[in-house]
C-alpha cells in the first residue's frame, strides 16, 4: 500500500516486508540508510539490529561487526560506537508511549506562519545555547496539536547531532594516569503523564519499581531532559499518588541547573495552582526568552486526520 509516507515507500521498495525501523545513524561501512525488518531482530535491550540494503555491502550489525573493526579507522570506530551508545541510552531510558514520536525532526517541521516560524527559530536557537554550554530551560505552551512534542523531539536530535553524540571525559586508570576519552551524550524524553503512571504502577510492582528508581536517576542527571506534557494528568485527577508526585517532582529540583525543555497545555497560572508556586519559580528561573507561547497555530492532528 502506499500511503505517502518514507515508511511505507521503502516498504514498498523492499517487497512490503515489515519494516520495524529506520537507523538514526548511517551504514559504517558504505554510508547509506540502514533499516530493520524483523520484529525478532532486536537486541535484548529492544533496540533494532539494522541491516544495510545495499547489496555491494549487506553490513549487519552484531553479526558483521568484524569487518567494520577491519575497515574503519580507530576513530571512526570510536565514533560509530559512541553514537550507538547515545542513541541506545535515549531510547531505553525514555519515558514514551507514543514512539511514533522517534521519528520527529527539525527537517520535517514545515513552518507556514509567523508564529511556528518563530517557535521553529527558537528551538534551534536553544539547542545551539545548549551546545554552548548553556543551562538553560525552555517552556513550550500551547494548545493540543500545535507542535510542541515534535519540536521537543527535535531538538533532542539536533543537539546529539551538533555535539558528534559525545563529548571528552577524563578518566584515571588503575595506574592513575589520566588521559581524555569520548562517551556518549545523555539525552532523555519523558512523557509526564506516562511517568506518573509508571512510578504508581512501581508502588506495587518490584520490578517496575526499581526500574522507575533508575529512570527517576537519570532524569535528575542526564545533560539534556525534554519533559512532555506536563499537566496532561490534571484531567484524571486520579491517575498520580501523592508519592509519585513527590518523586517526578523531585526531578525539576535536580535540573534546576540543567538544560531541560517542558512542555504543557497548561498556562502559568494553571501550573502555580496545580502544583506550588515553587515549582513555576524553578521552571523559569533559567528560562529567560525561551518560553514560547504556540498561539494561533490550528490543531495538526485535525489537519492531517491522525
Ligand atoms: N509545523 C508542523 N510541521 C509538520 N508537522 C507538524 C507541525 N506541527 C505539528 N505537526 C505534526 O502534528 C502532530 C501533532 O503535533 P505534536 O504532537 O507536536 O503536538 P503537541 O503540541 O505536542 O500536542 P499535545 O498538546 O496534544 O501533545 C504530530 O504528528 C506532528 O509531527
Ligand atoms: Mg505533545
Ligand atoms: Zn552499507
Amino acid at each position: 500500500m502506499e500511503d505517502g509516507t518514507l515508511a511505507g515507500a521503502i516498504n514498498k521498495m523492499f517487497g512490503n516486508r515489515k519494516l520495524v525501523g529506520v537507523a538514526d545513524y548511517p551504514c559504517p561501512i558504505c554510508g547509506g540508510p540502514m533499516y530493520c525488518f524483523k520484529e525478532s531482530k532486536m537486541y535484548k535491550d529492544g533496540h533494532p539490529k539494522y541491516a544495510c540494503p545495499n547489496t555491494d555491502c549487506k553490513y549487519k550489525e552484531g553479526s558483521d561487526d568484524k569487518i567494520v573493526r577491519s575497515v574503519l579507522t580507530p576513530e571512526q570506530l570510536t565514533m560509530s560506537s559512541v553514537r550507538s551508545n547515545a542513541i541506545r541510552y535515549m531510547k531505553h531510558n525514555s519515558v514514551i508511549s507514543n514512539t511514533g514520536m522517534w521519528s520527529k525532526r527539525f527537517s520535517d517541521f514545515i513552518a507556514s506562519n509567523e508564529v511556528e516560524q518563530n517557535v521553529y527559530n527558537k528551538s534551534q536557537a536553544f539547542v545551539k545555547q545548549i551546545v554552548a554550554g548553556g543551562t538553560n530551560h525552555m517552556i513550550m505552551s500551547g494548545e493540543t496539536g500545535v507542535g510542541k512534542s515534535h519540536l521537543a523531539m527535535s531538538i533532542l536530535w539536533e543537539y546529539l547531532r551538533q555535539t558528534n553524540y559525545g563529548k571528552r571525559v577524563t578518566i584515571t586508570d588503575s595506574a592513575g594516569r589520566k588521559y581524555s576519552s569520548p562517551t556518549a551524550r545523555h539525552v532523555l524524553y519523558c512523557n509526564f503523564r506516562d511517568l506518573l503512571e509508571l512510578l504508581k504502577q512501581g508502588i506495587n510492582d518490584k520490578a517496575t519499581g526499581s526500574m522507575m528508581t533508575q529512570v527517576i536517576n537519570e532524569l535528575k542527571v542526564a545533560e539534556l531532559v525534554v519533559i512532555d506534557d506536563l499537566g496532561a494528568e490534571l484531567a484524571n485527577r486520579d491517575v498520580a499518588s501523592p508519592y509519585a508526585m513527590d518523586q517526578a517532582l523531585s526531578i525539576f529540583e535536580a535540573r534546576q541547573n540543567k538544560p531541560t525543555v517542558i512542555t504543557t497545555n497548561l498556562h502559568k497560572n494553571d501550573i502555580v495552582n496545580a502544583y506550588d508556586a515553587r515549582i513555576w519559580s524553578r521552571l523559569t528561573e533559567n528560562s529567560k526568552g525561551f518560553i514560547l507561547t504556540f498561539k494561533g497555530i490550528d490543531d495538526h492532528r485535525q489537519m492531517e486526520g491522525v
